[in-house]
């Protein structure tokens, strides 16, 4: 795997000379132009299609980038992460979270030793506990049956399960309600609980360090509530943990019997595959758990097995690098529009931003190309009556990406049919647009007056040529949800792997945590250094310090 940034090769010039010649060149006429656009730019796996037809790309560009792909070795990185390589050098370790559902016969290993007894073995805990749960022999306290589970965690120890376990609604339980508590704004502890009975809730303490400020803060609020209520005895039946450090779950409190391990190997950021799922199998059932590592499996194999050329995650991330480089983009919009898609583009943001947002390659040079865009968006319709006139008439050209499931789970299917209709419009309009002749037209078929039409017509103009992926599916189901954030997991690694960055680690975000442990003490009065600090931040420290000593 070469060290040179990619832009010093024959391949990525080759790109930037195309890019120039498609800079005029328009997404519809791509399409008219080319008959095969469907076969080559739509794609199939299992149940999921992805439509890239509506992208600013033709063969050509397709395949300049695969060759830009080849230059960059990325083939070799993806084998070197499959096979329990480190890859995430800054860490010195793997990132093997495609073992957390790998569903084969085929050992994993690392340092020479198989990884799958001990993945095996933490998924056969989660089923005995979710199966004892739901069935009621493993119950609180007072032997009243779980009726609440709060999951306690913070960034990959939060968003992966708060995601799924929105997005599978249709496959809950009917016994058990799912809540995450994520935030140190205590509102959040407590607006959660003041809903709950200490008598039927079940506290999942997720955090692979166990060492996460928030989360103790808030697991020690959520523990003394409960033993406000029942008596410090009742904590052991209550609280369970999730954490590759047994010692700091002990020290907590939490008797490691009832603790479900993370290996060291796995990222917070891809972490639901595993026992920080237990929330998403609690919520739905170990089986749909199951489902959802099997499509994500499936996606894993694709991504393991195709050439460049038809390799989903990879095309995706290609094309991720072609705005993001050749044209400049500096946003990506994720536009579910599905309901319970609700949280999937927080969680995109952290696998997208935490991983790609880098300024130096691997070996501690200054990348020369901008990485990760900045990812965004909320489902539709509602962002359609909120930021999409910028997206269809703004100055700056965002990528989005739709998705959208060909039947509702509900029993509302023409509804559902509105919502497909307003998905597929709007990719068609980003992409078509409308240009004067057509809107002056049109004004003049109402009847406007000439200088009417002169003074409206262009502030209906539409540019167009605004590129988007759709991804589409017959339900969202829990196999077809594993199937996308795979995917998208693997294009978050195509794209870093273009860029030369460690996709695995986050050491941007120590800096605050540390500056808030020493900003704590000061607003309360227990250290008076905040003089040392900036005019700025010592202000500020000040202000709070007079507001609590009133
Ligand atoms: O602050 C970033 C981070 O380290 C994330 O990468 C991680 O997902 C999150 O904090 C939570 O960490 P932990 O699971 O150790 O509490």
């Amino acid at each position: 795997m070469s060290d040179t940034p990619i832009t010093a090769d024959a391949a990525w010039r080759a790109l930037s000379d195309h890019g120039r010649v498609m800079a005029d060149v328009r997404i519809d006429a791509c399409i008219e132009d080319d008959p095969d656009r469907l076969t080559s730019m739509r794609h199939t796996i299992g149940e999921l299609t992805v439509d890239c037809c509506k992208h600013l790309a033709t063969a050509e560009t397709m395949s300049l980038l695969c060759a830009v792909a080849r230059a960059a070795d990325v083939e070799a990185l993806r084998d070197a992460m499959f096979a329990g390589e480190c890859v995430n050098t800054t860490e010195q370790r793997p990132a093997l979270h495609t073992a957390l559902r790998h569903r084969g016969d085929a050992r994993v290993c690392v340092d020479g030793e198989d990884v799958m007894p001990d993945v095996r073995a933490a998924l056969d805990q989660m089923r005995a506990f979710c199966t004892a749960v739901h069935e009621g022999t493993r119950t609180g306290h007072t032997g009243a049956r779980f009726t609440a589970v709060v999951n306690i965690g913070i960034g990959g120890s939060d968003l992966g399960p708060r995601m799924a376990v929105a997005a599978l609604k249709p496959f809950h339980c009917d016994q058990l309600q799912a809540h995450f508590v994520s935030n140190v704004d205590p509102s959040n502890l407590s607006d959660t609980l003041s809903a709950l009975d200490p008598a039927t809730t079940l506290f999942i303490v997720s955090s692979k360090s166990f060492g996460t400020k928030e989360t103790l803060t808030n697991a020690r609020a959520a523990r003394r509530w409960l033993a406000d209520a029942l008596g410090d005895d009742a904590v052991a039946a209550h609280f369970v943990a999730v954490s590759s450090n047994a010692r700091g779950v002990a020290e907590f409190g939490i008797d490691t019997e009832h603790m479900f391990p993370m290996p060291d190997w796995v990222g917070g950021r891809h972490s639901m595959w595993g026992t920080i799922g237990l929330s998403i199998a609690l919520a739905t059932s170990f089986d749909h758990f199951e489902l959802l590592l099997q499509g994500a499996y499936e996606m894993d194999e694709h991504f393991r097995t195709a050439p460049i050329e038809a390799n989903v995650p990879m095309l995706l991330g290609l094309l991720d690098v072609w705005y993001r480089n050749i044209h400049g983009l500096q946003t990506l919009a994720v536009l579910p529009y599905d309901h319970h898609l609700t949280h999937l583009p927080a969680y995109l943001q952290q696998a997208m931003m935490e991983s790609a947002g880098k300024r130096v390659r691997k070996d501690g040079r200054a990348t020369c190309m901008d990485t990760s865009p900045i990812l965004w968006g909320q489902p539709g319709t509602n962002g359609q009556h909120a930021f999409h006139q910028m997206l269809h008439q703004g100055t700056t050209v965002v990528p989005c990406d739709f998705l959208v499931a060909m039947s509702s789970c509900g029993d509302a299917a023409a509804q559902h049919l509105d919502l497909v209709a307003n998905c597929i419009a709007q990719s068609e309009a980003l992409m078509r647009g409308r240009d004067e002749a057509r809107v002056r037209a049109d004004l003049a078929a109402q009847g406007m007056a000439e200088a009417d039409i002169d003074a409206l017509a262009p502030h209906k103009v539409m540019p167009g040529n605004r590129p988007s992926t759709t991804f589409i599916y017959p339900r969202l189901t829990p196999h077809v949800l594993g199937m996308v954030v795979a995917l998208w997991e693997h294009r978050i690694f195509t794209s870093s792997a273009i860029w030369g960055i460690d996709a695995f680690d986050q050491w941007g975000v120590e800096l605050g945590k540390q500056l808030a442990l020493g900003i704590r003490p000061m607003l309360d009065g227990a250290d008076d250094g905040s003089k040392a600090r900036d005019a700025s931040t010592a202000g500020l420290i000040d202000l709070v310090r007079q507001h609590t000593e009133k």
